[in-house]
């Protein structure tokens, strides 16, 4: 385990590297693949903090999305994975929240990269764009990933921020 400063969400603390706090949070759309990916996160050594939906009942993915974008952005969570049937609904809620910055993936690479380059700290995706095991593939890249920080890529996401602040 090696430490490292985690600069996403404002929790900013000293985490190890598989000791974060993550939530996740999905629709209807995705309770089945939330439970694998969940569990799959629990056994690289993080917790999990679920808040539903655990129904198949058909509900409101922006609600779900923001209240985990509200919890990384408040800095009571590291990092946050959400699921609903292509990422991008759950994702555009999650991203009116201020200071959160959430990519949608369907391959590993992008989740390394929304790590790196934009630092991301959430991740999207679709129950019905990816199975689970590549599902898992996503998420191991983007929590293993650091923030490259400084830079170039500072300097875009202080940009992002100040369009934020603007509106
Ligand atoms: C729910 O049917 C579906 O619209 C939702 O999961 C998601 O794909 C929206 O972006």
């Amino acid at each position: 385990m090696k430490g490292n400063i985690r600069g996403c969400g404002n929790r900013n603390v000293l985490a190890k590297e598989n000791d974060m706090k993550i939530v996740i949070a999905n629709d209807h759309a995705a309770v089945e693949l939330k439970q694998e990916v969940k569990e799959y996160i629990e056994s690289l050594g993080h917790e999990v903090i679920n808040i539903g939906t655990d129904s198949n009942e058909s509900c409101h993915y922006p609600e779900y999305g923001a209240k985990a974008a509200r919890m990384v952005a408040s800095g009571v969570v590291d990092l946050g994975v959400l699921i609903c049937g292509t990422g991008v609904g759950i994702s555009l809620a999650a991203n009116k929240i201020k200071g959160i910055r959430c990519g949608v993936c369907s391959e590993a690479t992008t989740a390394r990269l929304i790590r790196q380059h934009n630092n991301a700290n959430m991740i999207a995706f679709g129950a019905r764009i990816v199975g689970a095991e590549l599902a898992k593939d996503i998420v191991k890249s983007f929590l293993e990933s650091e923030f490259e920080g400084g830079g170039r890529h500072q300097i875009r996401i202080d940009m992002i921020s100040a369009i934020e602040n603007e509106e």
